[in-house]
C-alpha cells in the first residue's frame, strides 16, 4: 500500500512516528530478505512501519504482560494496511528468548527498552540471536516524549539509555536524536 494511504488510515499519532522512524529504517539498507526481530509488540507501529516498506518481521511481547502497553491492536492494525502477512507474532520475553543464535540481520525496540525488567539480560540474548554486522535499533522517548505519555499514563516509566547496559559487549554505536525519540543505532562487531 502507498505510504501516504497508510499514514491516513492509521491516523495522526501512527503519522507522526512514521516519519520519525521511516527514513531510518531507510538509512540502514537491510537486504530485501533480512531476518529482522521487533521487541515488544504493543500497537505494532514498529512491525508495521518494516512491514509498509516489506521487510518480513518477527514480532513479541511477554504472554503474562498484562499491563496497558502490552496486547493492543496491533494486528487490526496491520490489516486495515494489508501487510498482515508479513508480520509474525511470537510471544517472548526478551530475558531469554528461543531464536537461535546468530538468527537475526536486524532487532528494533520502539518504546520498549525501558519496560523490560533485566535489561543485561535482554542485551546478552540480543548479541547472542544477531549475525556478525547485524543492527541493534533502539528508540527511546525523550523527556519532552515521556511528559507527553504520562499525561495518558501517568505511572509510565521514565526512559533509559542503552549505553548502561552495553558496556564490554562487542557493539559499536551512532546516536541520533529528534524531538520524540532518542535513537541508539547500535552495529554487532
Ligand atoms: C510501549 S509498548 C511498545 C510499543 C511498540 N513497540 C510499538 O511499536 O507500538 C512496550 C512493549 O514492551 C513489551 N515488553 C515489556 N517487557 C518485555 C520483555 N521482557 N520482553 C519483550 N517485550 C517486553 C510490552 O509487552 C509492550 O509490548
Amino acid at each position: 500500500m502507498d505510504i501516504n494511504n497508510a499514514k491516513e488510515i492509521l491516523g495522526p499519532e501512527f503519522s507522526l512516528i512514521f516519519d520519525v522512524i521511516n527514513p531510518i529504517v531507510h538509512d540502514l539498507k537491510l537486504s530485501k530478505d533480512a531476518k529482522i526481530l521487533d521487541v515488544g509488540t504493543g500497537k505494532g507501529r514498529m512491525a508495521i512501519i518494516l512491514a509498509l516498506n516489506n521487510y518480513k518481521v518477527i514480532t513479541g511481547e511477554p504472554d503474562n504482560d498484562n499491563t496497558e502497553y502490552a496486547k493492543q491492536n496491533w494486528l487490526e492494525n496491520a490489516k486495515k494496511v494489508y501487510i498482515d502477512s508479513l508480520i509474525e507474532y511470537k510471544p517472548f520475553n526478551a530475558e531469554k528468548m528461543s531464536f537461535n543464535d546468530e538468527m537475526f540481520d536486524a532487532i528494533f525496540i520502539l518504546g520498549a527498552l525501558h519496560h523490560i525488567n533485566d535489561k543485561i539480560s535482554a542485551f546478552k540474548e540480543f548479541i547472542r540471536i544477531l549475525k556478525s554486522k547485524g543492527i541493534i535499533g533502539i528508540f527511546e522517548p525523550t523527556p519532552k516524549a515521556i511528559k507527553r505519555i504520562r499525561k495518558r499514563s501517568p505511572t509510565h516509566p521514565d526512559a533509559v539509555d542503552p549505553r548502561e547496559y552495553t558496556k564490554n559487549l562487542p557493539l559499536s554505536v551512532e546516536i541520533r536524536e529528534n524531538f520524540l525519540y532518542n535513537i541508539f543505532i547500535f552495529k554487532k562487531i
